[in-house]
């Protein structure tokens, strides 16, 4: 751009018009380049020029610091302008004659912004609400090319000038549930385009945490009475929670923390604790359940009656007696509960009741029972208690159980059966002559050996009884003797009767033929023999 190139015919023109008019001097003062734009601090390098062929006076005025290149030419200079900060026009001038003409250059100064940030967001915030982002930007020129750009993750949420120094740039956005973990930022774009570059400045990013915690409270089930030296579970849960994973509980019984066991849903959450109270927590409690999520928690409180009621005391004037024995039975239970003994309400109702019993065998392991109701903050509660009898007895051994006489055929297969009762239970043993024991309760083949009579003996600590039992074995034998008997009468019977016939047949042949004999007409025998 050196003025002298272009235009060589220049100088020879100016001086023609210089002889033509003397005195004139409008020569011209010209600068290069007329536009700059560099970066703050920067040095840039002008050129200053005159028309002017005479010996003149050429400069540059500035506040900048500024340094002559050498060498210059006859009728140019140029200069190195340093560490601009600001904006400036640095101007050329020269005089020609008399005559001062001057140019002006345009330095524009651009730099970054020193300060990009992104206000720190709420650190949980309502899915469904506003949240408003604020970016302030400090420095960057030049402004009119500065332009701040807010995000959600690269998305561009809002892109406008900045304004003011320092300004502050602000977005609103309706929070959704996809909002939780997106980062949020911004960033100044400073478009220089196309003189020089685009230049980004990002500011750290913020995560935002959204949440929905419904508006209802927590749904909470736990026995509304408990007994003192018992557990009970209680469940709390909650729906509608996003995200389900941050929610927490927090599940006390007074002042006692619980431990809840939490299980997960979609969209959420159920704790269940068992609780364990003492008797130091006698009375009412609050049971308190409280889920949190976000900055912000929904909870449910409940009354816990907390009671102790030990079971009622059944008595009896002696847990063991003999029969014929007055027992009273009685039952005790806490002052304010009613009583049922062995199904019959106390009366009045109340606490106690007794009754009378003289004690027979079938008492004998008999259980007496106690039924308490006591009623605690609305709700009847039921504890019960038994006590058993034992009468002593016997020993006894009677023709029910132990049969005095058994009928059996010989070799036949047989249990001989004999039970004594009594309380405590006797001994007992059947012997016949003394030594042969019957074989009570075992299966046995009937001989002839098992026959006779035994005497049974039962004994026990109250005594001794005795009872005979006699087996019969039906032999065999007595059937075949019979049967011969029976056929040898039969045999001898039969032989009686054909000899009695034939006696008699013989007789009378014998008298016909002493008549045939004695003279009376022969006739034909043959009629005379039967069959
Ligand atoms: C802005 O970005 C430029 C490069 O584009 C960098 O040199 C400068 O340090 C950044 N400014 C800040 C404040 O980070
Ligand atoms: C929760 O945070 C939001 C936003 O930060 C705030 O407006 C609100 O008051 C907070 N709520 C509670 C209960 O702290
Ligand atoms: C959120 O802001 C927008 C405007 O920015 C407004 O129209 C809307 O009603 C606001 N919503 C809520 C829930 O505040
Ligand atoms: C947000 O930034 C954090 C780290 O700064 C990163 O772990 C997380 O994945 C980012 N979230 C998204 C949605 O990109
Ligand atoms: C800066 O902004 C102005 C006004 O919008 C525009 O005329 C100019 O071309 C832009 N670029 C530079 C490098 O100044
Ligand atoms: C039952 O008996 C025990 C011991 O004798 C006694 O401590 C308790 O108070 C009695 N319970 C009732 C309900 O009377
Ligand atoms: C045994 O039974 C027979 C008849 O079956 C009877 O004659 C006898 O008297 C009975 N003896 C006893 C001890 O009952």
């Amino acid at each position: 751009m050196a003025p002298s190139g272009p235009w060589p015919a220049l100088p020879a023109l100016l001086v023609l018009l210089r002889a033509l008019f003397p005195g004139l001097g409008n020569a011209e003062t010209s600068v290069s380049p007329t536009k700059v734009i560099l970066p703050r601090g920067g040095s840039v390098v002008v050129k200053c020029s005159t028309s002017c062929d005479q010996h003149t006076l050429l400069g540059i005025e500035t506040p900048l610091p500024k340094k002559e290149l050498l060498p210059g030419g006859n009728n140019w200079k140029m200069y190195e302008l340093s560490n601009v900060q600001e904006d400036s026009q640095p101007m050329c001038y020269s005089n020609c004659g008399d005559r001062q003409s001057t140019a002006k250059t345009f330095l524009t100064v651009y730099w970054t912004p020193e300060l990009v940030e992104l206000a720190p967001l709420p650190s949980w915030q309502p899915v469904g609400k506003n949240l408003t982002l604020r970016c302030q930007v400090e420095g960057g020129a030049p402004r009119a090319n500065l332009t701040v750009v807010l995000l959600r993750g690269e998305e561009e949420l809002s892109r406008q000038p900045a304004v003011g120094e320092p300004t502050e740039v602000t977005a609103t956005v309706l929070v959704s549930r996809d909002d939780h973990g997106a980062n949020f930022s911004c960033r100044t774009e400073l478009d220089l385009r196309p003189q020089a570059e685009l230049f980004k400045n990002t500011s750290a990013p913020h995560q935002l945490q959204t949440f929905v915690l419904p508006a209802t409270p927590p749904q909470l089930v736990s026995p509304q009475v408990l007994e003192v030296d018992t557990q009970g579970t209680v469940v709390c849960s909650l729906d509608g929670l996003f995200p389900v994973s941050e929610a927490q509980v927090y599940l006390a019984l007074g002042d006692q923390r619980l431990d809840p066991t939490v299980t997960y849903g979609v969209d959420s959450l159920s704790a269940k604790a068992s609780v364990s109270v003492t008797a130091e927590e006698e009375g009412t409690q609050q049971l308190l359940c409280a889920v949190i999520l976000g900055n912000q928690s929904q909870e449910t409180r409940q009354t816990v009656t907390i009671y102790s009621f030990p079971a009622p005391n059944v008595t009896l004037t002696e847990p063991e007696v003999s029969e014929g024995t007055e027992v009273i039975v009685k039952c005790e239970a806490h002052p304010r509960a009613k009583v049922t003994l062995n199904g019959v309400p106390a009366q009045p109702p109340g606490p106690t009741a007794q009754f009378l019993l003289k004690a027979t065998p079938e008492d004998n392991g008999r259980s007496f029972s106690c039924s308490a109701t006591l009623e605690v903050a609305g709700q009847l509660v039921h504890k019960n208690q038994n006590q058993e009898l034992r009468v002593l007895y016997g020993p006894r051994l009677d023709e029910r159980d132990c049969p005095g006489n058994w009928t059996w055929p010989e070799n036949s297969q047989q249990t001989p059966v004999c039970q004594a009762w009594g309380n405590p239970l006797p001994e007992l043993k059947c012997l016949k002559d003394g030594t042969f024991p019957l074989p009570i309760g075992e299966s046995v083949t009937v001989t002839r050996d098992l026959e006779g009579t035994y005497l049974c003996r039962a004994r026990s600590t109250r005594g001794e009884v005795t009872r005979e039992v006699t087996v019969n074995v039906l032999s065999p034998r007595y059937g075949i003797v019979i049967i011969t008997v029976v056929a040898a009468a039969a045999i001898l019977g039969t032989a009686g009767l054909t000899t009695y016939f034939y006696n008699r047949q013989r007789k009378i042949r014998k008298y016909r033929l002493q008549q045939a004999q004695k003279g009376t007409p022969m006739k034909p025998n043959t009629q005379a023999t039967p069959p």
